[in-house]
């Protein structure tokens, strides 16, 4: 693997991986501010029915993308819930699950100040908010969320274990944490381990290896155009990298599986002292009688 490999798929590996990415996702934000992407994950397909979700119009042209959220987030009823999205990037997945899944609020959380700005200045729905945030160090209150989910953005943090302690200490007990992005196939062993050891049980475990390629063929044309569109000859060959557009590295580990694409729902166990708090009440009607 080249140094832009280790980059991209290796988490932990790479000296400086956080403020390289920071760097990046700031500048792609503030130079192609007026290009039309709302999201920028490698998108799903079920197989069977490629085209399975119902949208409005104004969401087709990131059908695929959209489905990734659908296929995480719609895990679980998010109905109602108080949900966090972390590394929400241009913030079209939150604004697809804040209309279509009915959370009673949604907050994305990225740490490029330039992405918030974007989704500030585009998205003004009730009870949908954006925020400057670490995912390594979270600034909310323990047991402040119902759900956590992340899509596609795990990849560039330097200590995925920090973060997995975050998502657990934010959520309530018994809370949902829904995530799913690319390991190398043999660091997939080591992601489950550390899902487990920060206080998760696994609701559902998947790998969407095979789905998330079928959707790379089916947006290959889109990234192509939206890349010789929008971007400067001399870096064409690194947007097709970053956009995983067929033929590049990125795009033929996934095929070859040399990375492998992993979705989960995951929830918080209760400590032994929230069980015991759940006891309380009922230790005082004893005593009361
Ligand atoms: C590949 S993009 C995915 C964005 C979005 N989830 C989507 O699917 O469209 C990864 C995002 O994670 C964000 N990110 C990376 N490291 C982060 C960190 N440590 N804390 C918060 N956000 C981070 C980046 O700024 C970027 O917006």
């Amino acid at each position: 693997m080249n140094i832009i490999d280790k980059l991209i798929a290796r988490p932990n590996n790479f000296p400086f991986r956080r403020l390289i990415w920071k760097h990046w996702y700031n500048h792609m934000a503030s130079k192609y501010e007026k290009i039309k992407i709302k999201l920028m994950n490698y998108g799903y397909v079920n197989q069977e029915n490629p085209q399975e979700l119902e949208l409005d119009n104004c969401d087709e042209a990131e059908r695929y993308c959209i489905q990734l959220y659908d296929h995480v987030a719609n895990a679980i009823s998010l109905a109602g819930l108080k949900t966090l999205e972390v590394g929400c990037g241009r913030g079209g997945g939150a604004s697809y699950v804040k209309r279509y899944l009915q959370p009673s609020s949604l907050t994305g959380v990225d740490f490029s100040q330039s992405n918030i700005n974007f989704c500030r200045q585009k998205y003004q729905l009730p009870g949908l908010y954006f925020e400057l945030g670490d995912a390594e160090a979270l600034q909310f209150a323990d047991n402040s969320f119902d759900a956590v989910i992340n899509v596609e953005s795990s990849h560039c943090y330097q200590h995925t274990d920090k973060f997995f302690a975050e998502v657990n200490r934010v959520l309530r007990p018994n809370g949902y944490f829904l995530f799913c992005d690319f390991r190398p196939k043999e660091a997939v062993a080591d992601t489950q381990k550390k899902l487990l050891e920060a206080g998760f049980t696994v609701v559902k475990e998947e790998n969407i290896t095979a789905n998330v390629c079928a959707a790379m063929v089916l947006e290959h044309q889109r990234k192509v155009e939206i890349i010789n569109q929008q971007v400067p000859p001399i870096f064409r060959w690194l947007a097709g990298y970053f956009a995983a557009a067929k033929g590049t590295p990125m795009y033929e580990a996934l095929r070859t599986r040399e990375l492998e694409y992993l979705c989960y729902a995951l929830r918080k166990q209760p400590t032994i002292q929230d069980q015991d708090l759940r006891q309380m009440p009922r230790i005082f009607e004893t005593a009361d009688v």
